[in-house]
């Protein structure tokens, strides 16, 4: 998205848009009439806020704006009622990440609740992009919430791991590529998903036989342009970038895993991810019914932000933006202390008389999406915006809540050897995976 950064402030942008061949042709769907004004109103967006989403970058000076994301990308609010919803179907109390609003938008998820009421089936796909040594606390956000899904909903879920992305957009070996995802997988095993109903796959191993069908179908049907205007690709990209988006598509579809479901090409598929990972999955529901499959449904959170504040997200490849799971408690106490952005006043004088701002504190923010109890949440909220806390009170209580949620998965990781990790990644039915 170089468009943006070339952009003069107060200056008219000239961007020659491309022809979208979409108004007015009759196979025009739902999501492509989402993703034609996106072209326009993301450049509209630029010069006025400049806040980039893609599934390569976040950034947003002034915090991302989820409710104008909501609209450009043309997904559904969460509200209350689907929250009810849920919580009623699975017989449980919802996700503390549902309650709070952090997995705020999605599609066509009442199809799947509906489905469900109706003792029909369904599965679970998410992954991860192997592109570091260990995952940061962003990832845990997908992986923790589909876990919760898997148990509260009992259904299979498939894991894909793209190395081969990862190669494609980084600076790394293909053997590197396939060991980063190996030990990306152990830490995703660590999150307690069960090996009765979960595969695991990397792209470099499993691409091929009926998986490969369907990543040609998705490809025959995007054009260029259609992929340009999704994703942000240009001339001089290699075409690995262009060729790699129907990798991703592939597991929507319940017929690339024939082991898993045989003969069955209409098992509906509920994707949980981030908002970043929206384009592909727009791309996705776009191909589907003209290949005569079902479009996926998508369940998506918000960003667990930077440490250094909302206008990008944590990101594996700014370790001074990240808690990795693999940092100690040492680690954590100084990289929140010194990096975590404070809402607090230039003075301790000043807080207590003004209080802090929450809307930019990210200790606050933190504790939003990993502080379980909602009383005191509420408390330390109150008590901080009203300056009666001070920002080295609230620290020091998030640096116990991330001390503690971090030291519990190297516990669980510790425990995953490489036969478990066999185990999930081979190819196999999954004979109680709905019971
Ligand atoms: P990756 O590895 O960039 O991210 C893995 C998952 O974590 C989410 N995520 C975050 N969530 C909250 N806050 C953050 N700061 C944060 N950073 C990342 C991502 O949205 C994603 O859900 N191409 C994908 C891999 C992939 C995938 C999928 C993801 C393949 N198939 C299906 C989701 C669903 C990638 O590189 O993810
Ligand atoms: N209203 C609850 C909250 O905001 C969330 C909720 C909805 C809930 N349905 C529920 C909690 C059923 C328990 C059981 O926290």
């Amino acid at each position: 998205m170089g468009a943006g950064a070339q952009h003069q402030a107060g200056q008219p942008l000239l961007i020659v848009l491309e022809e979208t061949p979409v108004v007015g042709v009759p196979a025009a769907l739902e999501e492509e009439r989402a993703v034609a004004p996106t072209i326009t109103m993301e450049i509209e967006e630029l010069a006025a806020a400049e806040q980039v989403v893609t599934p390569w970058e976040v950034s947003a000076p002034d915090g991302v704006d989820y409710d104008k994301l909501v609209d450009r990308f043309g997904c559904q609010r969460i509200d209350a009622a689907i929250v009810d919803r849920i919580a009623h179907l699975t017989r449980r109390p919802p996700h503390r990440f549902l309650r709070r609003g952090i997995f705020f938008a999605h599609r066509d998820l009442n199809m799947i609740l509906d489905l469900y009421e109706a003792g029909e089936k369904f599965y679970l796909y998410t992954g991860r992009g192997p592109s570091s040594e260990s995952l940061h606390l962003g990832h845990l956000i997908p992986f923790m919430f589909t876990k919760y899904l898997q148990d509260a909903f009992k259904v299979p879920l498939v894991i894909q791991l793209t190395d081969d992305e990862k190669f494609l957009w980084k600076n790394m070996t293909i053997s590197e590529c396939k060991r980063l995802a190996r030990e990306n997988a152990k830490d995703i095993i660590a999150c307690g998903f069960d090996v009765e109903r979960t595969f695991i796959f990397t792209n470099l191993s499993y691409l091929g036989g009926p998986f490969y069908e369907n990543v040609l179908q998705v490809a025959k049907h995007v054009t260029f342009n259609g992929l340009r205007g999704t994703f942000g690709v240009n001339q001089e990209d290699h075409i690995g970038k262009v060729s790699f988006p129907p990798v991703q598509a592939a597991p929507s579809f319940s017929s690339s895993f024939p082991h898993l479901f045989p003969g069955d090409d209409q098992l509906r598929c509920l994707i949980p991810c981030a908002i970043d990972q929206d384009p592909y999955f727009r791309m996705t529901r776009d191909v589907a019914p003209k290949i005569h499959l079902l479009k996926p449904s998508l369940i998506e959170s918000r960003f667990f932000p930077a440490l250094q504040g909302e206008s990008t997200k944590m990101s594996a490849s700014d370790p001074k933006s990240a808690i990795y799971v693999t940092d100690s408690s040492k680690q954590i106490k100084a990289k929140v202390n010194k990096y975590a952005f404070s809402g607090s006043q230039a003075s301790v004088e000043l807080h207590r008389k003004l209080g802090a701002n929450l809307d930019v504190d990210v200790p606050i923010k933190y504790l939003y999406f990993f502080l379980e109890d909602d009383d005191e949440l509420d408390h330390i909220k109150k008590e901080y915006k009203e300056g009666r806390m001070l920002t080295g009170e609230v620290k020091q209580r998030l640096i116990v809540v991330l001390s503690e949620l971090v030291a519990r998965h190297q516990r669980a990781r510790a425990q995953v050897t490489e036969e478990m990790v066999d185990a999930f990644m081979a190819v196999r039915p999954l004979p109680n995976m709905f019971g």
